[in-house]
């Protein structure tokens, strides 16, 4: 236990718990008080009557020791002017509320139950910034802030070509928001070509790299790029992580990562390495990634009045695990590799403001596209299968309908 230190902190390094007790204080109530005084530390906590409550300030404690002490002897008074007025133990009800309340960390035997923020503070972080580059791997980056609008006769579209071809026809810094998910050379059965999603892997990535260079460019100063990818796990290719050093290495800020839970529980190995045996297990996955990394700046402007998202969707999506089922209309859309709409929505108002321009360089069957319409952003977007470009179009249009109708009623 403590002995007596003299000076107390300012009243502002303590946090205060009360119970109300509605009536004056008992004469053993204040000797317990006097003795408690004289035994703790004031600069830990102290305990006064105030108002009619009993009063707890608390900046740190080991309610432990405390308990004894007012079960021990020191308490032993009071305890029995509680058995008599049969009133409950006001001291025992407020040492409850301090164990509830939690406590973040301990020193010197005793519980912090303040000053968390300073605790946790990086001292000098300006300084440290500046010595070591606020974004190590984007100091020297060649962005400017010079942002221009999109073009008009691109606004609102979709276009049929080879990404990388179309996007060099848009100046540099046009797009706020870039959304997509790249072909993932799987092998999967696209109507474009059915070897394309099947290439040697430096082919692939050096197609795909070229496409996201465009991307980089045409995107604004404070822009975004947010990829979902799933890694080849059968054939342990961490495409996440190569797709993260590509966008490092060429100077944008990783934002972060957000795991998209699938639930997806459908087995599709039947031999997961060698059953039960250490020699190789084969590690299933039911999620897939979503990266997003920023072109200058952490930040993005945008007017309060564009922004759309609720205070639960913010409170609910900032939790970067997402429970979102598979898109179920892929054979309604005849396209092997949709993402849903949800994870659409979802980057979209926690990332973007209405009124925003946004692309998907591979749209396929135009889920971004479809989304961003809805949610009031401007689109555009690039996809090389006509057929595709053809499905995107008709959902946009017929939301258009849905959507026109709704404002007539
Ligand atoms: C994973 S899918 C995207 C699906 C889309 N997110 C959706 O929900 O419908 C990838 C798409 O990229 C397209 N693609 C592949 N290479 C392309 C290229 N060089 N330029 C444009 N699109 C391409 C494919 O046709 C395919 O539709």
């Amino acid at each position: 236990m403590g002995r007596r230190r003299h000076k107390k902190r300012e009243l502002n390094e303590y946090i205060l718990l009360r119970e109300p007790l509605s009536r004056e204080a008992f004469a053993e109530e204040e000797v317990l008080i006097a003795g408690l005084a004289r035994t703790f530390y004031e600069a830990d906590f102290f305990w006064t009557f105030e108002e009619g409550d009993l009063v707890c300030y608390l900046h740190e404690m080991e309610p432990g020791e405390v308990r004894d002490f007012i079960t021990g002897p020191a308490g032993t008074a009071v305890l029995k002017r509680y058995a008599k007025e049969q009133c409950r133990n006001p001291f025992i009800t407020l040492l409850e509320k301090i164990c509830a309340i939690g406590s973040y960390g301990i020193k010197g035997g005793r519980r912090i139950f303040v000053g968390y923020a300073d605790e946790r503070k990086v001292i000098s972080r300006k300084k440290k910034a500046e010595e070591r580059g606020a974004y190590y791997y984007t100091t020297g980056h060649p962005f400017t802030r010079n942002n221009k609008a999109l073009p008009e006769e691109y606004r609102d579209t979709i276009i049929c070509g080879d990404s990388e071809e179309v996007l060099k026809r848009l100046p540099d810094n046009c797009i706020d928001i870039i959304i997509t998910s790249p072909p993932y050379n799987f092998g999967l059965d696209y109507e474009s070509d059915k070897k394309e999603d099947a290439q040697v892997w430096e082919q692939y990535f050096q197609k795909l790299f070229a496409v996201f260079l465009e991307g980089i460019r045409v995107l604004k100063w404070g822009g975004r790029i947010i990829v979902n990818v799933q890694p080849l796990f059968s054939e342990y290719i961490p495409i996440h992580h190569i797709i993260s050093h590509f966008f490092m290495e060429h100077k944008l800020i990783w934002k972060g990562e957000i795991i998209w839970e699938k639930n997806n529980y459908n087995c599709k190995y039947t031999s997961w390495g060698s059953w039960k045996s250490p020699s190789s297990p084969y590690l299933k996955y039911t999620w897939e990634f979503i990266e997003i990394y920023c072109k200058g700046d952490l930040k993005k402007t945008g007017e309060k009045e564009e922004i759309d998202i609720s205070d639960e969707e913010f409170k609910s999506w900032v939790v970067a695990k997402w429970s979102i089922g598979t898109e179920r209309r892929m054979k309604q859309f005849d396209h092997p590799a949709m993402f849903p709409e949800e994870l659409v929505e979802r980057c979209l108002k926690l990332f973007s403001y209405q009124g925003d321009v946004i692309l998907d360089p591979f749209n396929g069957a135009g889920t971004t596209t479809a989304v961003a319409q809805r949610l009031k952003r401007h689109y555009i977007g690039i996809d090389i299968s006509s057929q595709y470009c053809a499905t995107a179009e008709e959902r946009l249009k017929k939301d258009k309908k849905i959507g026109d109708q709704l404002v007539l009623f």
